[in-house]
């Protein structure tokens, strides 16, 4: 099993006990942390990404078509290349687990790392449950019991309890906080069912005022920070710069089903993606687009396709010449810097790149344009941008962050 960096640990560790951002009452404040997984090699950040994109563009469509998703075939299991791992508590007392913060699923899990620990809060509902991700999955059953986020504990939270999961070395689950829609069919006997998911339960259980999640990442260039913070119920004002802009959550399937809006790309002055669908993610590491406008981007740059990485390679004389990528979004453009378009170059050895060349962090979705969810804003985008997801009012805001234009990669 991963032996998760010490750091890390030191920092979860930590994090359970420290929550000193200043916020109004009665949002919470969640520190994460972000780890780079070096287990087994290099990190293939190009086969997980475009794995899971297909994997949510087929889940949205059963959804839209009323079938079941049930993944079939062979699917290489790649983890995560940059995961972020809140310390959540479950039970009483509680144990933490480091779960996997993600927009694009609903269901938590634990169990593919620290076995859970059934306490006297713990409820075996006895119902099977499975989850497929893509590029991994768990299934196991599903309990009810005490979660704890930061300062705030939610009880009788529905929780799987995997028995199997594949893809998930180096952690213990996921923290699903994407739409709860997205639990339908997981409950294998229950096809129509849908699970509370945290933010819901924090929602109806009046210990938050909204039903909204906010997301602080910031761009590191070490394989493990403690970098991110989570606001379940508001936003925190000290994670932005200037506006928060909203847009609101697109009908256009299958988007609709995760955090997805409408946006349009343009690189320096060429539009090469028109206005489309396609989402918002945290469990993405790179800014995927749809390939017409991925071999417009590659053109443009002067980019080769890198074998060994699978990511597009510029040298430093192209580097310098790059151009913003411009992400304009209900009338609001976001600038992303070249800086802002690169992988962290100290940190090329962890995909198998060379010190000697500049790898880009925009890659193919795997299809063209019109298919429903022509692009993912994956990490890298939100490195760059706070996020909020606003359930209660159907919207997505973005705002700059100090990090915004930092040159850190
Ligand atoms: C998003 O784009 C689609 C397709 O062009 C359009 O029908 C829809 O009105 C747009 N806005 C929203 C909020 O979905």
């Amino acid at each position: 099993m991963f032996v998760i960096a010490p750091l890390l640990t030191a920092v979860l560790a930590l994090s359970v006990s420290a929550s000193s951002v200043e916020i109004p009452s009665p949002s919470i404040t969640l520190p994460f942390a972000r780890s780079l997984n070096t287990q087994g090699g290099t990190v293939n950040l190009l086969q997980h990404d475009q794995a899971r994109a297909a994997a949510l563009r087929d889940r949205g469509n059963a959804i839209a078509a009323g079938r079941l998703y049930r993944r079939q075939g062979s699917i290489p299991v790649t983890n995560e290349a940059f995961s972020y791992i809140a310390a959540v508590g479950i039970g009483s007392p509680a144990t933490t687990y480091k779960l996997i913060v993600d927009t694009g699923s609903s269901n938590t899990w634990v169990g593919s790392g620290t076995p859970y620990k059934v306490t006297s809060t713990s409820v075996n509902t006895g119902e099977p449950v499975s989850v497929t991700y893509g590029s991994g999955s768990f299934s196991g059953t599903e309990y009810t019991d005490t979660v704890t986020l930061g300062s705030l504990t939610i009880t009788k939270q529905s929780i799987g309890v995997a028995s199997k999961s594949s893809g998930f070395s180096g952690v213990d689950g996921i923290l699903g906080i994407g739409p709860e829609d997205l639990t339908e069919g997981t409950l294998t006997n229950e096809p129509t069912t849908e699970i509370p998911t945290v933010t819901q339960n924090l929602y109806t259980e009046g210990k938050i005022p909204a039903e909204i999640v906010s997301v602080s990442f910031e761009p590191t260039t070490s394989t493990s920070s403690m970098n991110g913070e989570l606001t379940f119920g508001g936003v925190d004002s000290s994670k932005y710069s200037g506006t928060l802009n909203y847009t609101p959550l697109t009908t256009t399937s299958p988007a609709s089903y995760y955090w997805g809006i409408n946006e349009s790309i343009a690189y320096g002055s060429t539009t090469i993606l028109p206005t489309t669908a396609g989402i918002v993610d945290t469990g993405t590491t790179l800014i995927l687009i749809a390939t017409n406008a991925f071999n417009e981007y590659k053109s443009l740059t002067g980019a080769v396709s890198d074998p060994t990485t699978g990511l597009l390679r510029i040298t430093t004389s192209q580097y310098n010449a790059l151009q913003n990528l411009y992400f304009n979004i209900n009338g609001v453009t976001y600038t992303l810097t070249p800086n802002g378009q690169i992988w962290p170059r100290s940190l090329n050895a962890y995909i198998g790149g060379s010190p000697s060349y500049v790898y880009l962090i925009v890659n193919d979705i795997g299809s063209k344009s019109g298919s429903g969810l022509d692009f993912i804003n994956g990490q890298t985008f939100l490195e760059r941008f706070y996020s909020v997801f606003d359930t209660t009012n159907s919207r997505v805001g973005f705002a700059t962050t100090p990090y915004t234009d930092a040159t850190t990669n």
